[in-house]
Parts: C-alpha cells; structure tokens; sequence
C-alpha cells in the first residue's frame, strides 16, 4: 500500500527519485548532445559517464548522482506542474554542470574525476576546453529553444547563473595565490560569497528553472532558489570535507589534491582561524613557498582536524542545509515534490562521493 500522501506507485526514496527524473531527462539529454559535431559529442558522451575514452557506449560508466537535473523536475512539480514542463531546464543545468566541471578540472590541475582520467586527460588540454565551451552554448540554445511562455524568462536566469559561476571561479582561483594568514588572507565571508558563486548558484538556477518553466508564482521561485542556494553552499562546504577526508576510491578524485592546490577550503580557514598548537603548526606548513608534498599534506589534514576545521565545516554545512530546508517550507508547495526535495536535501550532506 502507498504511504500517506505518496500516489500509489511513486517512489519517494532518494534513489527512486534521482532514477525516475534521470528517466524522464536522458531522451532530451541524448538528443541534445547528439546535435554537438561528432568530436565535441564524443567529449561529452566521456564527460557524462556514458562512454568511454574510445567512445564505446560504457553502461557501467561513471555518471554523477544527476541532483541538477532532479532539481530542475522536482522544482516544476512543487509548483504543481508536470515533471515534463522542466526537461528543457534539466537538460541545460545537467550541460551547465558537465561543461562546468570539465573545465574546472583543467583549471584546478586534477587528473581525475570520477575514477577515470579527467576530459583533459583523455583528450588533451585543447579539445577539452572545446567540449566545456560546446557545451556552455549548448545548454543555452536548448533552453531557448523551449516552448511556452517562461523561455525568455528561463535563458535569463541561466546565463545570470553561467556570469555567477564565472565569479565563483575566478574568486576560487584567485583565493589560491592569497596569503593562508596576514592582511591579505582570506576571510570566512569571501569563501562563502565563492561557494555561493561557484556552486550555490547553478544549484538555485536549477530548482528555479523548473519552477518557472513549471509556471510558479515569483515568489515561490524566489523561495525555491534560495532554498537551493543554501543546499549549494552546504554541497561546497561538503565537498571541501571529501576534498581532505573523501575515500579516493569512492569519491574518484585525487588524495588531499585541494590541501596540495592550495585551496582556500573551509575546513583550512576555519582550522587556521583557531588559535591552539594545531592552528600556528598548520599556518607555518602551509606558508612554505613550496607547494605541499604528499606527505605535508597528510600533516596538514591532520592538523585541520585538530584544530577544528572539520567540526566546523561540518557545522557550516548543517546550518546551510537547515536555512535550505526552512526555504522549502515558505511557499504552499506540492507536498509529494516538497517532501522530495527535502530528502534529496538531507541525502547530499550524508553523501560519500
Ligand atoms: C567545482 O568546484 C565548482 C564548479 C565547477 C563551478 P570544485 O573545484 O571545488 O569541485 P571539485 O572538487 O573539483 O568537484
Ligand atoms: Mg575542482
Ligand atoms: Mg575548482
């Protein structure tokens, strides 16, 4: 028998959920790429786990969780519509997501991304920023070319996004040079202006372009953006615990390779912010002029630990993922779709990869 509130054959568990929405979104998303010249295609067919470095069809690939493009679905469906009015905005954020990663790759040095060679790696630095950018103008002309009344409304809000992200990554890259201490260091409210920017926006983008394309009220996509906001920051402040604590195996990135690029992380901030032994041994490793070998490194995320970072972190990502799910409770949303989202919510701070 159904659950109360859930339609009788709707499964409302998370894994349930991303499936059924990857479901509804892979024909478009298929069609989409497959109008990218073979090359670009193929890069892309690599990227979205769907094939591998020869271009043979790889079922067993490494595709992500797909959270954008469940977003973009769920998003339509608490405003009451059907999942289907959302696909273009699904396939836009999915391409945005796929391109974005592509070239953060080449610009954060890592080898790897999702156990296999990052794109750059397989394909070479220049194709690799080819697909980024074939993707980039992809996503765009498909969510132009939707139908119905929110287009115009939809590609605005897109490239506001695709300018937020840039300001993401350039602040992320610069935050690199910046001292780890001193006048010129990094503070708490400029990391997270940057993960608002590099990873709070397209998740926002993504909840909001299907409320809108689904016909919501302003102040529903509002609301709905700024829930996903909040669970983009949460994401990054996550990603930042998996970037130093992350089994490699499972997260299919490199060990410590944030610690060793120099990444302004919030664990690293919050740790140096302390004051113990922990804090002043951690800022005199990581102010070597030489760039942190393997085993400063693992030094380095010990000492984080020590002196709190990781505790904090994990603090930061709650109360981010607490204001997101405060967000969802505003608006009169759908309640099968509400209840949805707020388990995906929960799921992305629990998750291991
Ligand atoms: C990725 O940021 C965000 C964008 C691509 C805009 P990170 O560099 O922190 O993410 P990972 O760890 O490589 O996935
Ligand atoms: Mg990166
Ligand atoms: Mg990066």
């Amino acid at each position: 028998m159904a659950a109360a509130g859930v339609p009788h054959g709707r499964d409302s568990t998370v894994g349930g959920v991303l499936r059924r929405c990857r479901e509804l979104v892979r024909p478009a998303l298929v069609e989409t790429v497959g109008r990218l010249h073979p090359w670009t295609a193929e890069m892309a067919a690599y990227a979205l786990g769907w094939s591998d470095a020869a271009g043979t069809p790889d079922p067993d690939g490494s595709e992500g969780k797909g959270v954008r493009q469940a977003l973009a679905v769920l998003g339509a469906e608490a405003v009451g519509a059907d999942g289907g009015a959302a696909v273009a905005g699904a396939v836009a954020v999915e391409l945005v997501h796929t391109f974005s990663l592509l070239h953060d790759d080449i610009m954060d040095g890592d080898a790897l991304r999702r156990q296999r060679p990052a794109v750059w790696k397989a394909y070479g630095t220049g194709p690799a920023v080819l697909a980024g950018d074939a993707l980039h103008a992809l996503a765009v002309q498909c969510l132009a070319g939707a139908p119905g009344p929110w287009t115009g409304e939809a590609v605005r809000r897109l490239c506001g996004t695709l300018n937020a992200l840039v300001r993401g990554q350039a602040e992320d890259l610069r935050f690199e040079r910046q001292p780890w201490s001193g006048p010129g260091a990094v503070g708490m409210d400029q990391y997270r202006s940057m993960a608002e920017h590099k990873t709070g926006a397209l998740l926002g983008c993504a909840v909001a372009l299907g409320a809108v394309l689904g016909g919501g009220s302003a102040a529903t996509v509002a609301e709905l953006e700024r829930a996903g906001r909040h669970l983009g920051v949460a994401f990054q402040a996550v990603d930042d615990l998996l970037g130093i604590w992350g089994e490699p195996a499972v997260t299919g990135k490199p060990v410590h390779g944030d610690l060793r690029q120099r990444k302004k992380t919030f664990p690293v901030l919050a740790a140096l912010a302390g004051e113990g032994p922990a804090a002043r041994e951690l800022a005199a490793l990581l102010e070597s002029p030489e760039p942190p070998d393997r085993a400063t490194a693992a030094r380095a995320a010990v000492l984080v630990e020590e002196a709190g970072g990781r505790a904090a972190t994990r603090g930061e990502a709650r109360r981010h993922l607490d204001a997101a799910r405060r967000a969802l409770r505003g608006p009169a949303l759908a309640p099968d779709a509400a209840g949805e989202l707020d388990s995906l919510f929960v799921s992305l701070l629990d998750r291991s990869r």
